[in-house]
């Protein structure tokens, strides 16, 4: 439907452009060429044309390295049950409030380009636009990670994407990792069951994986961790449907999720926590900060506090969710960071790539401003695309004239004891691998044989993807799920038996 009154275009300073197709050319008076026009070249004064080529030849900004490939959209989180025992953030004050939200889902391994369906963990990153700051939710769809030691996490992530000679996805890179890190299994088990190949972002549950402390507004404090259960039921695709798709549709979750909205259809999930003392924690079998283990529901059960929404697309793809900067950093009082050395490094690795995917004023960028709080900084100003007014003549260092200095920010009060205590020489230290490790994976596979057909689609999927490495890693991989159960290591061998007599490779 064409507009009643359309913009007139305009080059970059504004000025209007009479036709944008044309480009500044001298007429020729003889016209030496049977098919040329009669114009002579292209003239270095043609603002316009140079103003757009020159934009154009910019459009692109660094991917993100990891979670490249996503979709998004906004929404609302509302308060559902009362949880100030737990934790004094004022989003969480009132049953019934509502905080503005942007949700963005994503594969992790793969390109910009790359296809949805692809085997992989599903970020589910969510920014609260709280009345004390953003507060940023940056969680997967899996409640367990590959790693526990940070320092592994560059490595890890090298042998997922492409081999540096080939260019190419490599196979014994994947498993050569993997089995030689098995502290790995529960997650790997996890992300080769269907739940590695969701149907739909809208038909995924979202966990925070990490262990979190939140505090009430005495000061006392909890070891938390958040799930988020889809409304929509979880629905996954089998390893050959997502293959399929992976050719016909590669963007098939961006669409589902934006075709569902535009229709009304607005997914939702269900907000929960399991908290855990700090005496519960010296009992445990595993450590609390382990992101590899899940907290068994029977000893932690879940407690309900909220809903989230998601029920309005983004106006523009590259402004809202391409630029989007979520960061576990980000957080509001009445929730801490714990020691989990995996989130003590994201909350430097966020910011910190942000800065150089997005420039030193990403937080100036709409979908990052923390709109509802709004911001004071007199000691960030400057630098590149400054565009906020730069907080005008305020003086750029606390002083007592006309910037003076006001704690308003509640800090935490020190209201509970004992907190953790650490004491002690500074250590080079490698968290071992202990047999407990495969305790849970093998937890894990029996689940899996309570649903017809589940630890078959696991053995299946492995094999399927295993067959791509050598023989000598083939044995390492079957090895490797031996430990969580030695049935599923001489399935997966049988299976990539007959995947080899059956010429399936
Ligand atoms: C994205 C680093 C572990 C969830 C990213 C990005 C980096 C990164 C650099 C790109 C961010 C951007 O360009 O905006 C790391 C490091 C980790 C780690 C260094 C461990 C040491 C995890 C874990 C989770 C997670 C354990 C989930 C529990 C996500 C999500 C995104 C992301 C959801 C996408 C955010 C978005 O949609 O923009 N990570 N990550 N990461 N990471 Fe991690």
């Amino acid at each position: 439907m064409p507009q009643e009154n359309p913009p007139v275009f305009t080059t970059s300073n504004g000025n209007p452009v009479s036709d944008p197709y044309t480009t500044q050319r001298i007429p020729v008076k003889t016209d030496g060429y049977k098919y040329a026009p009669p114009v002579g070249p292209l003239l270095l004064q043609d603002f316009k044309l140079i103003d757009n080529l020159a934009h154009f030849d910019r459009e692109r900004i660094p991917e993100r390295v990891v979670h490249a490939k996503g979709g998004g959209a906004f929404g609302y989180f509302e308060v559902t049950d009362d949880i100030s025992d737990v934790c004094s953030a004022k989003f969480l004050d009132t049953v019934g409030k509502k905080t503005r939200t942007f949700t963005r889902f994503s594969t992790v391994g793969g390109e910009k380009g790359s296809a949805d369906t692809a085997r992989d963990p599903r970020g589910f990153a969510t920014k609260l636009y709280t009345e004390e700051g953003n507060l940023d939710l940056v969680y997967n769809n899996t409640p367990i990670f590959f790693i526990r030691d940070p320092s592994k996490f560059p490595y890890f992530i090298h042998t997922q994407k492409r081999n540096p000679q080939t260019n190419l996805k490599d196979a014994n890179m994947f498993w050569d990792y993997l089995t030689a890190n098995p502290e790995s299994l529960h997650q790997v088990m996890y992300l080769f069951t269907n739940r590695g190949t969701p149907r739909s972002w809208r038909t995924m549950n979202g966990y925070s994986g990490h262990t979190y402390k939140w505090y009430n507004a005495s000061g006392e404090w909890k070891y938390v961790q958040v799930h988020f259960k889809s409304n929509q039921g979880v629905h996954n695709f089998d390893n050959e449907n997502a293959g399929e798709l992976a050719g016909k549709n590669p963007d098939w979750n961006t669409q589902d999720l934006f075709d569902a909205i535009q229709r009304g259809e607005y997914p939702s999930w269900e907000c929960y926590i399991q908290t855990m003392t700090l005496e519960q924690a010296k009992k445990l079998p595993f450590s609390v900060f382990d992101l590899t283990k899940v907290w068994p529901h029977k000893d932690f059960p879940l407690r309900h506090f909220g809903r989230l929404t998601l029920n309005e697309n983004p106006q523009n793809y590259f402004a809202e969710v391409e630029q989007a900067a979520f960061s576990p950093s980000n957080t509001v009082p009445g929730m801490e960071a714990s020691n989990d050395p995996v989130l003590q490094s994201r909350l430097f690795s966020y910011p910190d790539t942000h800065r150089h995917r997005l420039g030193g004023n990403f937080s100036q960028i709409p979908v990052n401003c923390p709109l509802k709080s709004g911001t004071f900084t007199p000691h960030i100003r400057d630098g590149n695309m400054c565009v906020n007014g730069n907080l005008g003549a305020t003086p750029n260092y606390p002083n007592a004239y006309n910037c003076p200095i006001q704690y308003k920010a509640p800090v935490r009060p020190a209201g509970n004891k004992p907190d953790e205590k650490y004491e002690g020489e500074v250590v080079p230290y490698a968290w071992q691998v202990t047999d407990y490790d495969f305790y849970q994976p093998g937890q894990l596979w029996e689940v899996l044989g309570r649903e017809a057909g589940e630890q078959e689609a696991l053995v299946h999927n492995i094999a399927v993807h295993a067959i791509a490495a050598n023989d000598e890693i083939q044995e390492r991989v079957c090895e490797y799920f031996s430990k969580a159960n030695p049935v599923i290591g001489k399935q997966v061998h049988k299976e990539l038996q007959n995947l080899k007599r059956s010429g399936k490779m």
